[in-house]
């Protein structure tokens, strides 16, 4: 039987801007049709992670050239969208305020439906996608509701997911995101801000048993999880390394980066095992910056295999901050129930406002 999509047939354009991505993509019946992404990595990079207000004026500087250029890819001229996707929570304030101004005004002077979509909802809902080596509108659906992993560099956590707009958190991180603890270690080894993809390809030459540091909190029942006591061992370890010399190169510093990643991915791994046990559920989806990462990609599919669970794995390209996540999210919540007022539009900055957890499930700081 053919799989349903969850998608509207007409082009939707998806707009993201709550962090350091200013990023737009057009998304037709769940084929990523043309993206662009503006990255101010490099903005950013001298001040070791994102500046909110460098942030918010660069994204105004950018984001009506590369709206322009995503539709000029796709050949879709504004009034010709079935709808048009915006990230309007969470994230800085000031950042996700350009890009949902934009969209409103935009869906106004063009007439179309305008929807304002949830972050970290949006990076899950990548996973459903047309992979990129498909012919045909055929490709697999998860069954709903199904068990997320969403990790990035500011959000860890476990979500059921039954529908566009239906998540709860079923657990999460209780201090640090996987990814931030990562950027933080990389920075003390003196990588460059994101620090992820670089200790992911350092650690394919390194042996993650050389150092040894905690993975986490061990012996507990819930979904909690915390990176904190793994960045302070991973800053002491490092401290004493160095002691007062130069930073770890070669092969001191892909054992390093192996053994930190392994840590983390542990950590990642065994808490999604439990919550597919307490789940039962029969797929899976990770999603997130993180999720591009190598080991963890492998571990999970190892870890689904051996509980007969589908993997339903972002697309690395479509892991970290993109518009095509956004329009793919928004074309759902179109299909489901239409549009926004664009007047009442408006952006949520807190991460604990627009996804509560479940109750009895571990609390988050921040
Ligand atoms: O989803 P994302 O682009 O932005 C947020 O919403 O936070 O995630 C960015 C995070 C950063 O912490 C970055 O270091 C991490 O994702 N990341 C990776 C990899 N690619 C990006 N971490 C590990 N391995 C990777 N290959
Ligand atoms: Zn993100």
């Amino acid at each position: 039987m053919k799989p349903t999509q969850p998608f509207l047939s007409g082009p939707v354009l998806g707009i993201e801007t709550s962090c350091d991505e200013t990023a737009a993509a057009v998304v037709v019946a769940g084929r990523v049709v043309a993206s662009r992404i503006a990255s101010q990595v490099p903005l950013h990079q001298r001040f070791g992670g994102v500046v909110p207000e460098i942030a918010s004026r660069n994204h105004l500087l950018t984001i009506l050239p590369t709206i322009d250029a995503v539709l000029a890819d796709a050949g879709v001229h504004g009034r010709d969208l079935a709808g048009l996707a915006v990230t309007n929570r969470p994230g800085l304030i000031g950042a996700l305020l350009v890009g949902v101004q934009t969209a409103k005004t935009l869906a106004m002077i063009w007439s179309v439906p305008v929807v304002g979509v949830h972050h970290i909802q949006a990076h899950c809902w990548a996973a459903l996608l047309q992979p990129a080596d498909h012919q045909g509108d055929d490709w697999q659906q998860p069954t709903l509701p199904l068990l997320a992993l969403a990790v990035s560099g500011v959000h860890t956590s476990l979500m059921k997911i039954a529908g566009p707009e239906q998540s709860e958190v079923l657990g999460r991180t209780l201090d640090d995101a996987a990814g931030e603890a990562l950027d933080k270690f990389g920075k003390r080894l003196g990588l460059a801000y994101p620090a992820g993809p670089q200790i992911d390809q350092l650690a394919r030459r390194g042996d993650p048993r050389r150092f040894d540091l905690p993975r986490g909190m061990t012996g507990r029942a819930d979904l909690a999880m915390s990176f904190s006591g793994l960045k302070t061992a991973g800053r002491q370890l490092v401290y004493r390394l160095i002691d007062d010399g130069p930073l770890p190169e070669g092969q001191d510093l892909s054992d390093l980066c192996a053994s930190y990643q392994d840590a983390v991915v542990a950590q990642l791994v065994s808490t999604t095992r439990r919550a597919i046990e307490q789940t039962g559920t029969k797929d899976l989806v990770i999603a997130g910056g993180v999720a591009a990462n190598t080991q963890l990609r492998r571990d999970i599919a190892t870890l689904c295999e051996q509980l007969e669970v589908r993997l339903f794995a972002a697309a690395p390209r479509w892991c970290t901050d993109n518009g095509a996540m956004i329009a793919a999210l928004g074309s759902s919540i179109l299909k489901a129930r239409g549009g926004d007022d664009p007047y009442l539009l408006d952006a949520t900055a807190s991460h604990r406002k627009s996804m509560p957890l479940v109750s009895g499930a571990a609390p988050q700081a921040g």
